[in-house]
């Protein structure tokens, strides 16, 4: 399963890309609105760092007015992925923008026939919101094994399935063994990822027992030792 970002903060994206295993990001208007930055100078700076798919919502609520802006978001930058809700005039411009080659994530997914129609019209990603959910007291991660399932029967589907709305690191490995293509991950909780106290209490040992040792400058002892041969 591939990670992206769930952020239009571009601090936060130069953070976590640093860490090597970014592989895209997801904004929607209200995490860019949050930024107060020009929308689309931050999507071009993510999607020009990130050198991933970059998915940048469109706002109309109409088929014509969806893909009037999709097209245009498209142009932006190579990585863009236009994403459209799904509504019947999202899934109408799904078709028409997948048609023109445009990768489409189709948002705002909460069961399993809005994802198999998401699929049929096009759709690169479709993006089950397990967090909301969840918070509905509906099981998320259900939700993305059964569209997982539902995908698996049908041999011409290639759509992605892309769990968002993640609020917590059960919910990306959840993921993962749901079957899950990719995960979009909120800054805080990929933080959480990578850390456990153990690491910490383990690597805070090696180094007082490294402090013992009398070469204990690794470069300086590799360099002479090298020089040495
Ligand atoms: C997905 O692309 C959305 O941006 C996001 O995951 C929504 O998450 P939320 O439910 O935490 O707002």
């Amino acid at each position: 399963m591939k990670l992206f970002l769930d952020s239009a903060n571009l601090d936060h994206v130069r953070e976590i890309h640093a860490m090597g295993v970014l592989a895209g990001v997801t904004t929607n208007p209200s995490l860019i609105a949050k930024e107060g930055r020009d929308f689309i100078q931050t999507v071009y700076d993510i999607a020009e760092l990130v050198q991933g798919p970059v998915s940048a919502e469109v706002v109309a609520q109409d088929r014509e007015g969806m893909v009037r802006e999709g097209r245009l978001l498209a142009k932006v930058h190579p990585h863009i992925v236009v994403k459209v809700p799904l509504t019947a005039a999202g899934l109408g411009a799904t078709r028409v923008l997948a048609d023109d080659g445009i990768p489409v994530n189709v948002t705002l997914c909460f069961q399993a026939n809005q994802a198999l129609l998401a699929a049929l019209a096009g759709a690169a990603y479709i993006s089950p919101f397990i967090g909301r959910v969840d918070d509905n007291s509906e099981d998320g991660n259900e939700l993305i094994r059964t569209i997982v399932g539902v995908y698996d029967n049908d041999p011409n589907i290639t759509t992605n399935v892309l769990a968002a709305s993640i609020r917590h690191p059960q919910h990306v490995v959840q993921a993962a063994l749901a079957g899950a293509h990719v995960a979009t991950v909120p800054y805080d909780v990929f933080v959480k990822l990578a850390k456990h106290p153990m690491t910490d209490s383990g690597n805070k040992r090696f180094l007082e027992d490294w402090a013992t040792v009398a070469d204990k400058d690794i470069t300086a002892r590799v360099t002479a030792w090298l020089a040495a041969r």
